[in-house]
């Protein structure tokens, strides 16, 4: 019989592949401990499949992708890749992924774990017990708007064009799950754009408005400029449950709300496409940092943000919540007994490398469920 859980591993560059052998650990222990199979297939993504083929994705590649299950991705990009056009660029892997699969909603949880509650570099009295929910919109926006390019004038000057552009139905789909989410959590959705600037931010605040009158009454929905967004953040997170955004702002606001929760190496994120008739929606899983060509190769890069995504993508594509859970419960006890990577390293904490945490929580797996 077919496996049902169809996964596609794309570690792509930097340290992607160091933390995604990290989740193979885990993976492997799901199959032994827990009776689960994987049907497991990995590809090449970015610079890795730029080396290999001359494109950063191959279009078998977003097949296979949209046959999966469930897709996991490591990072992609690096210096040495920087001076490509747009249309070679490793980065692209990803962006192609989100839009040939129609991966709108990207939520990007911000979750302080107690024992982190010193690592951040803002004051414990301020993020403890944070736990706050960023609905990026993921297919549109600056990200995708046309017309865009660099061009040419005839005084030979240069002229470089993103647009920003967003529709009704884009705005109403990212802001149901939004919607959707905050019922599940504080009930509150706090909407944020630029309204006072820009058309489209307006659309966004118009569009919010309508959609929670019509089908969303007994939900909270705030409004804020995305500046000020920024510096409330940073002042008082945990006045925020879910936040829902555009494409550009989002990607700011989360790598912003990732330092509340001690290190960029800690946010997991998922992004989903819209349910199609058969029941499957499309989902993709990843850690919101990159490929970290500065400590790439080292052995010191932080494992759990691409562990946490794997314990989303059993959370919300295989309904696992069991294992997701204790892959959390574990992660909390192992920084609980004062193992750290660099990123999160705190006075009389043990300064431990990428393997090493991945090994530690797979030890403790073992003990919550022998
Ligand atoms: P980055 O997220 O790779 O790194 C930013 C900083 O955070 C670096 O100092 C890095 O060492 C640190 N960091 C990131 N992840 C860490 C981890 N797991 N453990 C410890 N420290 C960690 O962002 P950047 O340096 O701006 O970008 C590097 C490359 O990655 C670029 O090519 C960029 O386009 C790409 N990128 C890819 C993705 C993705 O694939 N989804 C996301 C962001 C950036
Ligand atoms: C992210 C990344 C990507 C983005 C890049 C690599 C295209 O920064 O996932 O946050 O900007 O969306
Ligand atoms: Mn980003």
């Amino acid at each position: 019989m077919a496996s049902n859980k169809r996964l596609l591993i794309l570690p792509g560059d930097g340290i992607g592949p160091e933390v995604m052998y990290e989740v193979r650990r885990v993976i492997d222990w799901m199959e032994r401990r827990r009776a689960v199979t994987f049907e497991l297939d990995e590809d090449l993504v970015g610079g890795a499949a730029i080396e290999a083929t001359g494109k950063p994705i191959q279009p078998a590649t977003v097949e296979k992708a949209k046959a999966a299950d469930a897709v996991l991705f490591g990072s992609v990009g690096g210096p040495q890749w920087d001076r490509l056009g747009f249309e070679l660029r490793p980065e692209l892997a990803i962006l192609t992924l989100r839009r040939e699969l129609g991966l709108f909603a990207n939520l990007r949880p911000a979750v302080v774990l107690d024992p982190l509650v010193d690592a951040s570099t803002l004051k414990p009295e301020v993020i403890r017990g944070l736990d706050l929910m960023i609905v990026r919109e993921s297919t549109g926006g600056l990200y995708f708007g046309e017309p865009r390019g660099i061009e040419t004038l005839p005084d030979g000057r240069k002229r470089g064009v993103n647009t920003e552009v967003y529709t009704t139905d884009e705005i109403e789909r990212v802001g149901r799950v939004a919607f959707e989410l905050a019922r599940k959590r504080q009930n509150r959705v706090c909407s944020v754009e630029k309204a006072n600037v820009m058309e489209s931010g307006l659309l966004w605040r118009q569009t919010m408005t309508a959609l929670r009158e019509r089908e969303f009454a007994d939900v909270e929905l705030s409004h804020m400029y995305a500046d000020n967004c920024a510096m409330q953040l940073v002042r008082n997170p945990r006045q925020f449950d879910v936040i829902v955004t555009s494409n550009l702002f989002g990607d700011l606001l989360s790598d912003l709300a990732s330092m509340l929760t001690g290190s960029l190496g800690m946010l997991p994120s998922a992004t989903i496409g819209a349910p199609e008739p058969g029941g499957k929606r499309h989902a993709l899983y990843e850690p919101i940092h990159g490929s970290a060509p500065d400590i790439a190769g080292r052995g010191i890069a932080n494992p759990l943000a691409q562990i946490l995504s794997f314990a989303m993508l059993l959370r919300y594509s295989f309904g696992m919540d069991e294992e997701a859970g204790l892959i959390e419960r574990a992660i909390v006890t192992v920084l609980g007994s004062g193992l750290r990577t660099a990123d999160i390293m705190a006075p009389h904490s043990a300064k431990v490398g990428t393997q090493v945490m991945g090994e530690a929580v797979v030890r403790e797996l073992d003990k919550l469920a022998p």
